[in-house]
């Protein structure tokens, strides 16, 4: 059995992109030609996902807009001629009835906007994707999703995507404490523990939790107890720290890199990296890169 349902939380305010994030939901931000939002769903549905659940808040209509039609723009780009731009554009909107919404009221954080999607959900298995985290995957490796749900196929356990990162790093994150037998392939390490953003001397390791989870349905009982953990908030970590008294919960070691777009510094590298993928833009950007790095790197600069 495969998840077919994914859950997507993008209530939060976004202030770290402020003002760009006044008016405009922080999950239309566009690493080069897309909202990050449109790389979480397009993901999802690589993965075989067919129902996608936004846990969204005020202000957010624009994300129901984005995978909607827009008549007027396309009768625009039919008498324009412009038929590649309007096939991507009617692409976008996914089949009728498969995008849900639910709002989180109150911001009581990720593990309670996750719970706010219970009863879309179901009982079973689903995904969450954290469109924060943009995941672009290894030369010739499935979107991260997919390498997940291909994963779960076998192993039928919860899980969530890991990363190794720097011990100083370990209290931006939820941070997974391994087994001594990861047991299973060299991709997957059982958790004898998971702890929310711990201070780098109380880390149990730096394997760092990444925005991709494929989780029980039992998890919903536990968020429903709405105990709050690190930051005041109810944390999907603490849950499924206490999820693992009933169930086995495994890392996953994806192929790919995770670019950071809740942070501005991320953001631009991810815009950067794809651009790259781009021969097009890879071959304007680099003389400029070079000129740039020249400038920035010479003697009288650098501050
Ligand atoms: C959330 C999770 C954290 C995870 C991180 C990944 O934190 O709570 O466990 O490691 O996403 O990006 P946030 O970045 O929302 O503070």
């Amino acid at each position: 059995m495969r998840p077919r349902t994914a859950v997507i939380p993008v209530a939060g305010l976004g202030t770290r992109f402020l003002p760009a994030t006044k008016a405009m939901p922080k999950e239309m931000l566009t690493v080069v030609d897309k909202p990050l939002i449109q790389y979480a769903v397009e993901e999802a549905l690589a993965a075989g996902i067919e129902r996608i659940i936004f846990v969204t808040g005020r202000g957010k209509e624009m994300l129901a807009d984005h995978f909607d039609y827009v008549p007027e723009l396309e009768g625009a780009l039919r008498d324009r001629k412009r038929e590649g731009m309007l096939q991507q554009i009617r692409a976008l909107v996914p089949t009728p009835g498969c995008l849900l919404f639910t709002r989180q009221n109150e911001p009581l954080g990720l593990g309670h906007a996750v719970w706010c999607a219970r009863h879309l959900v179901g009982n079973v298995p689903f995904a969450v994707l954290l469109p924060d985290d943009l995941v672009w995957p290894g030369a010739g490796e499935p979107p991260v999703m997919q390498q997940m749900c291909d994963q779960f196929e076998q192993l039928q356990q919860s899980m969530v995507a890991i990363m190794t990162v720097a011990q100083k790093e370990t209290d931006k994150y939820g941070i997974l404490d391994p087994a001594e037998q990861a047991g299973g392939t060299d991709r997957l390490v059982r958790a004898k523990g998971l702890v929310e953003k711990p201070a780098p001397h109380n880390a149990p390791s730096r394997l760092a939790i990444i925005g991709r989870y494929i989780l029980a349905p039992e998890i919903f009982d536990l968020l429903g107890q709405k105990k709050t953990g690190a930051g005041g908030e109810v944390q999907l970590t603490d849950a499924m720290a206490l999820l693992m008294r009933q169930h086995p919960i495994y890392g996953f070691r994806f192929q790919g890199t995770r670019f950071d777009c809740g942070d501005k510094v991320g953001f631009q590298m991810a815009n950067l990296a794809l651009a790259m993928e781009q021969k097009e833009m890879r071959e304007r950007l680099l003389p400029f890169l070079g000129e740039q790095l020249a400038f920035w790197t010479a003697e009288n600069k650098g501050t």
